[in-house]
């Protein structure tokens, strides 16, 4: 399938976190190419406007509430999304986010064991999780594509968020190793995204901080979802049908580093 043919007709799909931001608009992607898409979230309200909107172009999609970090759940989801379409062809691990204060930029000092915990769960775990559930059907039937959603600070870790920074690191070894192992039939990849507008970082984000952020990225602004989701597209599609094991940056050419090669943060003594 060559790029300007992109089509997801006949192919069947979860997003997890679909309900909200950039899991939002892959979902609502793959629903305007042909495909049926399983918006799975926590949150059901959102999940449930999500698979309306895409409904509403003729999409057979569907909602479902999930909490990615229960085994009990995921089972739950890839079955609800089994009985709706019959199959998965693609699964997008995009549920995930940095959980209460460790999203702050603050010391490892200050960073409690349940906030740890809680942000490996819904980062790592939960991609081992939804792949370990729907990686028998993408095998049985020799098609699939995963795409998980790592981050920029999985490769250029970030001074003040330690565990977010670490379990994205471990989504990008997760992604290389499930590319080896189911290989060569089902393909994995995974982003990794920089400075996105998306609720969650515009809730999280002090108002001053912005300039401060964008002096970072090369290109001057913040990426959207839908920048994002477009990657999300090709790597989930049979475009990139000779693409695994990779992690593509979506961040404006930024490294974590201002421009002259002072440490991005220098506030962490005010933050903490
Ligand atoms: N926005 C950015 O700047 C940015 C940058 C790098 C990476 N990312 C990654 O992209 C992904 C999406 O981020 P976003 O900014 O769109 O976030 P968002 O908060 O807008 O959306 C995340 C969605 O995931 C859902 N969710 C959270 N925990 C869940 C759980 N346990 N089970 C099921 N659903 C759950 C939320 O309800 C929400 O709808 C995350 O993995 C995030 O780490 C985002």
């Amino acid at each position: 399938m060559r790029l300007s043919e992109l089509s997801f007709r006949g192919r069947a799909a979860i997003v997890t976190g679909g309900g909200s931001g950039i899991g939002r608009e892959i979902g609502l992607g793959i629903a305007r190419l042909g495909g049926r898409v399983c918006f799975a979230d926590m949150d059901p309200d959102k999940a449930e406007s999500a698979a309306a909107e895409s409904r509403a172009g003729g999409s057979e999609s569907i909602a479902v509430r999930v909490d990615v970090t229960r085994a009990d759940d995921v089972d739950r989801m890839v079955g609800a999304a089994r009985e709706a379409f019959g199959t998965v062809d693609v699964l997008v691990n995009n549920a995930g986010g940095a959980s209460g204060p460790s999203f702050r930029i603050g010391r490892v000092c200050k960073l409690s064991e349940q906030d740890w915990d809680d942000t490996f769960a819904v980062n790592l775990k939960s991609v081992f999780l939804c792949t370990r559930a729907v990686a028998p059907l993408m095998l049985a039937q020799e098609r699939g594509s995963i795409v998980n959603m790592a981050s920029l600070t999985g490769q250029f870790p970030f001074p003040g968020l330690p565990a977010y920074s670490a379990a994205k690191a471990a989504v990008i070894s997760l992604t290389q190793s499930l590319a080896m192992e189911l290989a060569p039939h089902v393909r994995v990849n995974a982003l990794a995204p920089g400075l996105i507008e998306t609720p969650r970082t515009s809730l999280n984000r002090r108002p001053e901080q912005l300039g401060q952020l964008l002096s970072n990225v090369p290109l001057a602004r913040m990426g959207s979802p839908e920048e994002v989701a477009d990657m999300a597209l090709y790597l989930a599609s049979d475009a990139a049908a000779f693409i695994s094991g990779t992690v593509m940056d979506c961040a404006g050419g930024q490294m974590w580093l201002t421009r002259d090669g002072r440490p991005a943060f220098r506030d962490l003594d005010r933050a903490d």
